[in-house]
């Protein structure tokens, strides 16, 4: 009695072929070998955080973070929050994150306040966890945008927890904390 037509409906044993012309795969790809040291980074991580800033109320949020790839040499990289009282959303963004060979990586971000940053910096493994150590090259804001000067990001990554703050020039202020979190790996793919 179904209405729908197409693969789903045609009684096919085993798993369903995408279409020609797909990118999405049924398996994934192998780990590109330029980014095998970033793979503690990979999978979907939530937590919460708190934010502060000489000129906003400081507030708590809760984080949802994914590192995902696609078997090239880059890790692609999304955020979105929300407030932890309110829970409406806050701030979001997404990018790419590249090695820039062995021990330092380029970061690549978009956000919907209107700011683009270009962030290098360093990774490197201590005592079995990852830290990296970003700071802004570029920070571009659109026309409407608040001013940022400069944005540094210190990411760790133990096992299962991921920690990370955020410091920033912005609005006028001199360069400083805005934002610490900790999350917690929720789906390792
Ligand atoms: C977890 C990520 C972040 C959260 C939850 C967050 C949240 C907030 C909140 C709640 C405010 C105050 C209200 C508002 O202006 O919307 C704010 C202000 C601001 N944030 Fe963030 N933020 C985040 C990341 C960033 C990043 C990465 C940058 C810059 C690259 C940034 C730049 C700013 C600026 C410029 C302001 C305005 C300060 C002012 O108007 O005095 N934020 N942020």
């Amino acid at each position: 009695m179904s209405h729908v037509q197409g693969r789903h409906t045609g009684g096919r044993k085993g798993p369903a072929k995408e279409p020609s012309g797909s990118v999405s795969m049924m398996s994934g790809p192998a780990l590109h070998t330029d980014i095998a040291h970033l793979s503690p980074l990979l999978g979907t991580w939530r937590g919460k955080g708190a934010g502060e800033y000489p000129t906003i109320d400081s507030f708590t949020y809760v984080e949802e973070v994914t590192f995902g790839h696609v078997g090239k040499p880059f890790l692609a990289y999304s955020q979105k929050t929300r407030h932890a009282e309110t829970e409406l959303p806050l701030h979001a963004e997404a990018g790419y994150l590249r090695p820039a060979g062995p021990d330092r990586l380029e970061l690549v971000l978009a956000q919907p306040s209107g700011i683009v940053e270009i962030d290098e910096g360093t990774v490197e493994a201590n005592d079995g966890a990852l830290e990296i150590s970003l700071d802004s090259a570029t920070v571009a804001v659109s026309s409407t945008a608040k001013s940022v000067t400069s944005v540094r990001r210190i990411i760790r990554v133990d096992g299962d927890t991921l920690t990370y703050r955020v410091e920033m020039g912005a609005v006028g202020q001199p360069h400083q904390h805005h934002l610490a979190a900790t999350l917690t790996r929720v789906d390792q793919t």
